[in-house]
């Protein structure tokens, strides 16, 4: 289970997200960009990040400290702009935090080097879950304490939109043209060899077990929770040996 905390107040919206994740505090004094359960894109996006987040995690890769945030919707009654009033009124319940990483830069593929090895590490990564929103134009990597930080997995895992096709979705290849990384020479092999392993099942039951619930319940075709935390694990421990084979779009980099 992650962590839960509960919003005390509600300080500014985070303007960039498309989302309009807000930043709270809450009480544990902690400072955590928050992630709207009301927000357009629903529930699933927030089961992804966790799913992802928690994943990428456990293969060592960098990413922010991930708790769920109770809301009472009061917290909105004061707020000002009547979008950000509305999602506050909207998202009472369980929400998605992640530390705040305070001066955290965003990350500029002119600016900071990357050596292969993460750089392969972090492509084979989004390959496997299919993310399709670490591109140059959106890189949703964050520089902090001299280190890369991975943030925003909303856009991944295509084929939970659409669980009956969802293995034949997931046999699809991955596109990496259009990745952030794809010029500091990723080295998917290595990353393959070193992380593919450790995609289990169990560590995946680990994984999908930190999804609350409460985003979980009532996805038509599944009885229980824990049925649909199964099919979520399904696609990724299929990925995981091969994935490799099947990213496009990183040749003539190399
Ligand atoms: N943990 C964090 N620490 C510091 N800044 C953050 C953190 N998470 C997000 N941000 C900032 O907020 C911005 C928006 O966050 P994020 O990308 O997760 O939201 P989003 O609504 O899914 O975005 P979009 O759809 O525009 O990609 C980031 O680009 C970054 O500048
Ligand atoms: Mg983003």
């Amino acid at each position: 289970m992650l962590t839960e905390v509960t919003a005390t107040r509600y300080i500014t919206p985070l303007r960039e997200g498309g989302s309009l994740p807000g930043l709270v505090e809450a009480d544990d004094l902690g400072t955590y960009v928050l992630k709207f359960s009301g927000a357009g894109q629903g529930r699933k996006t927030l089961v992804a990040e966790v799913v992802c987040g928690e994943l990428a995690r456990r293969l060592g890769l960098r990413v922010p400290r991930l708790v769920t945030v109770e809301l009472d919707p009061v917290l909105g009654l004061g707020e000002p702009q009547q979008e950000v009033q509305q999602l506050l009124k909207s998202s009472g319940g369980t929400n998605l935090g992640m530390d705040f990483l305070s001066g955290a830069l965003g990350f500029d593929p002119l600016a900071f080097e990357v050596g292969p090895e993460e750089a392969g590490r972090i492509v084979w990564f989004d390959a496997l879950v299919n993310n399709v929103d670490r591109s140059w134009r959106n890189p949703n990597m964050l520089r902090h304490g001299g280190e890369l930080w991975l943030i925003d997995h909303g856009a991944t895992m295509i084929w939970h939109h659409n669980w009956p096709g969802a293995a034949a979705s997931a046999a699809r290849p991955y596109d990496a043209s259009d990745h952030a990384l794809r010029t500091f020479a990723p080295d998917i092999a290595s990353a393959a060899a070193a992380l593919a392993p450790r995609v289990t099942e169990e560590l995946l039951a680990e994984v999908t077990a930190e999804i609350p619930d409460v985003w979980l319940a009532g996805e038509p075709g599944f009885d229980t929770p824990d049925d649909l935390r199964a099919a979520y694990a399904r696609p990724l421990a299929a990925r995981a040996a091969t994935v490799h084979q099947h990213i496009h779009g990183l040749e003539g980099d190399r």
